[in-house]
C-alpha cells in the first residue's frame, strides 16, 4: 500500500493486484456470478475499479466451477481488473456450516486467478460471548498460518475478528499484521451496520486500524452504505464491498448520501440520478419488477461512486474531517459515533498532520476535543513553568494585537489567549490551527488582564518575537531547542508588509524561516545542525542507507525502504534532520507521515528534502 495524500488517519493511497492497481478508497461492488443485475459495462462507466465476488457460490455451481477452472475466474466474471473472492464464511453465518474446508477453499482461489482470496475465518458476531469471540479469533489465526505458502504466491485476505471486545479485536489486527496476509479486511461487522450501531463501529475500526500494520490496506466487510462511509475512511479504513446497491434496489429502496427512501414516498428524481434523464417519477415507478431492481441498482451504485469522490476530494484538499463533523448531524446514531470518535483524540495524535491546507472550523465545544484541539492545548504543556492557566493570565480576544504584545513585553508571566473553549499560549497566536481557523463567536468574557503585573517604565522584560520562535522551536523539536537555536547573535527579520516574523539569523546566517502557511518552524542546515548537536540518538532523525543518503545530499526526497531507523516521535509534516548511518547530516525537509508510519510503509516518499549538504552539479 502506497500513501500519496493523507488526513490523520485517512488516506488516498494506492495497492497493486495481477490485474492492475487500485487507488483507494474504493469499493469492490458485490457481484453475484449467478445473477447479474447490472452489465459490467454500465459499472465501468461509474468507475469501478475492482470487484468482489463469491468463491462459494462458484465452486458450489458445476457449470461455474467448469468454466472458472478453464478459463479463470476473470473470463467467467467478464471483467479484467483486480476482483476479490471470499469464501463462504458469511454464507456460514447466514445459513450454518459450510460444506468446503480452509486450505482447499483459498487453493480453489487461488488456482482461477482471484487477485485477492479470503480464508474461511470465523465470523464473530457482536452478541458473541468473550470466548466465543476468542475462538474466533485464535481459529482465524490457525488458518492464515495453514495457508502461509499461498500468501507467498497470491494477495491472501486475513480477516480481523474478536466481535465488540477491544483486546480481542486489538490482538486480532496484531495477529493479521505480523501474518502474510496482505490484506486486512475487518469482519464481522455486518449486524453491526444493519442496526446503525455506529458508536459501537467506531471503537471496532479505530482499534483495529490502530493495531495494524499501516502498509497492508483495511477493508470494511458490508460497509457500504454513503451514510457511513466518509466517517469509516476517516478512521483510516480504505476499502469497502457492498451487495447494499442491490439489496436495496430489490426493496424499492434508493440510496442518497446522508441516508435511505423509499421509492413510493418520493416525488423527485434527483437531478445527479442516472435515472433522471431516462425516466419521469410515474414511469420509474410503474417498472417491472426486473426492470425497476437494475434501474434502482444502477442509481444506488452512482450513488456510492458519487459519494466516494466526494471523500476522495475531501482527503486531497484536507477537509474530510470537517464533511463528516457535518454529516454527523444527519442522524443521531452518525452524531453519537462522532462524539466517541473525539474519546480518541489522543491516540490519533501522533497520526495528525502539524497543520492542514484547509482551515479549520471551530463550530463549538466539540472541535476543542479534535486532535487539533487537543494538541494546541497539550502545547501550553511546553511552557517553562507551566501550570494550568491562572485565568488572570488571559487576555481578552479583540484587543489590539500591538497593545498585547505590549504588555507582554513588560511583564514575566505567561499570556494566554481565549480561542473558542480552548486557553492557548500567546506565543501560538500565528501557528496552525490558531490563526489559520475560522471561528465562530463564542469569546468567554469573564477573563481579565487588568490583575497582571506590568512594569510600566521603559524596562522590556522580554521580547516577544524572541519568545515566540523559542516556544515555537520547543514545541516542534523537543523541550531546550528554542533556547540552543536562538540564544546569541541572533536577529529576527521582521516583514515590513505583514510585521511577521520572517527569518532568523545566527552570525548573519539564516537558520530558520517562519512558514507563512501555517506559522511554523522551518530550519536551515545550519539550523539542523544545532538541533543534531543538541539532541542525540535518533531524536528529530530519519536515518537512512549508505546509498540513500548520497541522493538525499543533492536534494532527492527520502523513500520509505531506504529508512534504517527514525524518532518514533515525528509527526507528519514537522521538519526532520536526515542523517547517514554514521550521524552526518546530510538534508533537512518535511516529514510526510509520522515516525511509526515511516517504519510500517514500503514505498513511496517519506521526506521532502528542503536544504541539503551538496549542490548538484
Ligand atoms: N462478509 C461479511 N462479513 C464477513 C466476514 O466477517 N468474513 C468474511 N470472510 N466475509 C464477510
Amino acid at each position: 500500500m502506497e500513501l500519496l495524500h493523507r488526513e490523520g488517519l485517512a488516506r488516498i493511497g494506492r495497492f497493486r493486484t495481477p490485474h492492475g492497481e487500485v487507488e483507494t478508497p474504493n469499493i469492490m461492488p458485490v457481484i453475484n456470478p449467478n445473477i447479474r443485475t447490472l452489465p459490467i459495462e454500465i459499472m465501468k462507466r461509474m468507475g469501478m475499479q475492482c470487484l468482489i465476488t463469491n468463491s462459494y457460490i462458484i465452486r458450489r455451481t458445476p457449470e461455474l466451477k467448469e468454466k472458472a477452472m478453464k478459463d479463470g475466474l476473470h473470463s467467467l466474471v467478464g471483467f479484467d481488473g483486480p476482483i476479490m473472492t471470499d469464501s463462504g464464511t458469511f454464507q456460514s453465518y447466514v445459513y450454518g456450516d459450510v460444506e468446503f474446508h480452509n486450505t482447499d477453499t483459498v487453493k480453489f482461489q487461488v488456482d482461477i486467478g482471484s487477485d485477492i482470496s479470503t480464508i474461511l475465518d470465523i465470523f464473530s458476531t457482536p452478541e458473541n460471548s468473550n470466548e466465543e469471540a476468542s475462538y474466533a479469533v485464535e481459529e482465524t489465526k490457525r488458518r492464515i498460518d495453514e495457508v502461509e505458502s499461498y500468501c507467498e504466491r497470491s494477495n491472501i485476505a486475513g480477516p480481523i475478528q474478536g466481535s465488540v471486545y477491544s483486546e480481542l479485536r486489538a490482538r486480532s489486527a496484531k495477529i493479521m499484521s505480523q501474518s502474510p496476509a496482505s490484506y486486512l479486511p475487518i469482519g464481522g461487522v455486518v449486524p453491526l451496520l444493519e442496526q446503525y450501531r455506529y458508536s459501537e463501529l467506531v471503537d471496532i475500526i479505530l482499534t483495529s486500524k490502530l493495531n495494524s500494520d499501516f502498509s497492508k490496506p483495511i477493508h470494511l466487510f458490508g460497509g457500504g452504505h454513503p451514510m457511513f462511509m466518509g466517517m469509516a475512511v476517516l478512521l483510516g479504513v480504505d476499502m469497502f464491498d457492498s451487495a447494499s446497491y442491490v439489496k436495496y434496489a430489490k426493496d424499492d429502496r434508493l440510496l442518497f448520501p446522508e441516508g435511505t427512501r423509499d421509492l413510493k414516498e418520493l416525488t423527485e428524481i434527483p437531478i445527479w440520478s442516472p435515472l433522471h434523464d431516462r425516466f419521469s417519477m410515474s414511469e420509474l415507478k410503474s417498472l417491472e419488477r426486473g426492470e425497476k431492481t437494475q434501474a434502482l441498482a444502477e442509481h444506488n451504485l452512482f450513488t456510492i461512486y458519487m459519494e466516494l469522490g466526494e471523500i476522495r476530494e475531501r482527503i486531497r484538499e484536507q477537509t474530510l474531517w470537517q464533511y463528516v463533523e457535518s454529516k454527523a448531524r444527519s442522524h443521531p446514531a452518525l452524531m453519537q459515533a462522532f462524539r466517541r470518535i473525539l474519546a480518541y483524540s489522543e491516540k490519533v495524535l501522533p497520526y495528525t498532520e502539524l497543520y492542514r491546507k484547509s482551515p479549520f472550523f471551530y463550530f463549538d465545544e466539540f472541535s476543542a476535543k479534535t486532535p487539533y484541539g487537543v494538541r494546541i492545548s497539550n502545547m501550553g504543556k511546553f511552557r517553562e513553568n507551566y501550570v494550568s492557566i491562572p485565568k488572570r493570565f488571559c487576555l481578552p480576544a479583540g484587543l489590539d494585537p500591538k497593545f498585547i504584545h505590549e504588555i507582554y513585553e513588560k511583564s514575566t508571566v505567561n499570556f494566554s489567549f481565549p480561542f473558542g473553549d480552548l486557553m492557548v499560549p500567546a506565543e501560538l497566536e500565528e501557528s496552525y490551527p490558531v490563526q489559520q481557523s475560522i471561528i465562530c463567536n463564542r469569546i468567554p468574557e469573564h477573563y481579565s488582564w487588568k490583575n497582571v503585573d506590568i512594569d510600566e517604565g521603559a524596562v522590556t522584560a522580554r521580547q516577544f518575537p524572541l519568545e515566540k520562535i523559542r516556544f515555537l522551536a520547543d514545541v516542534q523539536f523537543g523541550q531546550g531547542s528554542g533556547k540552543a537555536l536562538f540564544s546569541e547573535n541572533i536577529k529576527i527579520d521582521i516583514s515590513k508588509n505583514t510585521g511577521r516574523i520572517r527569518t532568523v539569523r545566527k552570525n548573519g546566517e539564516i537558520i530558520a524561516t517562519m512558514r507563512a502557511h501555517d506559522g511554523y518552524l522551518a530550519l536551515t542546515m545550519e539550523g539542523a545542525k544545532i538541533i543534531k548537536e543538541l539532541h542525540k540518538g535518533i531524536k528529530n532523525r530519519v536515518r537512512v542507507t549508505e546509498d540513500s543518503a548520497k541522493f538525499n545530499a543533492l536534494g532527492k526526497s527520502v523513500f520509505y525502504q531506504f529508512i534504517k531507523e527514525c524518532d518514533p516521535q515525528i509527526i507528519p509534516y514537522n521538519d526532520v534532520l536526515v542523517v547517514d548511518p554514521q550521524d552526518n547530516l546530510v538534508a533537512v525537509g518535511r516529514a510526510l507521515a509520522s515516525g511509526r508510519e515511516m517504519r510500517e510503509y514500503k514505498k513511496g516518499i517519506a521526506v521532502t528534502i528542503n536544504h541539503h549538504q551538496k549542490n548538484s552539479s
